[in-house]
């Protein structure tokens, strides 16, 4: 098996297409993502931009409209990108469009290498499961980072991806992410950049939440009239 990891998306892959592309965004794309899932959403449309999460809206009226700009909702959704919103009560039997500033550009730009599948800490040995059932041998993680710059939280969700399997063949990134992959979760997020930001911003709850694990794996799919969702 061979693993390849990204530190940020504009570094180049090294293949245009792999078994399976693993979109990393640790603090909070991902972790949303599969919380929301978790809690019985049908589907989440992810929007690269605030544009296209209202015209998705437009066209699926009934939609959950999610997102953060600076980690803070926009003003007229319905909901935010803290994992605490997306309870059952919230999204149960619905669908979520989802625009955040980091991650769900990433999806955008990666959903042409290969079947697209969307980690976090909660959910990485579901996608580690789900990678051996399927026995993929070239895997492509790319970590979302903040704003072009490495996030330590991305690259140590992909680290633990990495330490989940035996022998893999690792490039540079690869290598780097597993050597931060022992530490303790709570500690990587509370150290990191983006970690600290939320602290500061009244949300370290969700960093906490960040590291409940929950066996679920975001797959992108596609759906009515061509639009793209994640589904289990
Ligand atoms: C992102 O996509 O950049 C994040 O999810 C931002 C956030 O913490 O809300």
């Amino acid at each position: 098996m061979n693993i390849e990891v990204l530190s940020i998306p504009s570094e180049k892959p090294k293949h245009d297409s792999y078994d399976l592309v693993i979109v990393v965004d640790t603090l909070r794309a991902s972790t949303v993502i599969a919380k929301a899932l978790y809690n019985g959403a049908m589907g989440v449309y992810p929007a690269s931009t605030i544009e296209k999460a209202l015209k998705l809206r437009k066209l699926i009226p009934s939609v959950v409209l999610a997102g953060e700009r600076k980690s803070f909702k926009i003003e007229g959704f319905d909901l935010g990108n803290s994992p605490l919103e997306f309870t059952k009560e919230n999204v149960e039997a619905r669908n979520v469009v989802l625009t955040t500033s980091n991650g769900t550009k990433t999806i955008e730009k990666f959903k042409g290498y290969g079947k697209l599948a969307s980690m976090a800490i909660s959910n990485v040995k579901a996608t580690a499961n789900y990678s051996n059932s399927k026995n993929f041998q070239n895997v492509l993680v790319v970590c979302s980072g903040s704003h072009g710059e490495i996030a330590m939280e991305d690259f140590y969700t992909a680290g633990k991806y990495v330490s989940m399997f035996e022998m893999p063949a690792l490039n540079d990134g690869a290598m780097m992410a597993l050597s931060i992959s022992k530490e303790a979760p709570l500690k990587i997020l509370k150290t990191s950049h983006h970690g600290r930001y939320l602290s500061e911003h009244g949300m370290v709850q969700d960093l906490v939440e960040s590291c409940v694990k929950i066996d679920v794996v975001p797959i992108l799919k596609k759906g009515p009239i061509g639009l793209i969702f994640f589904g289990r």
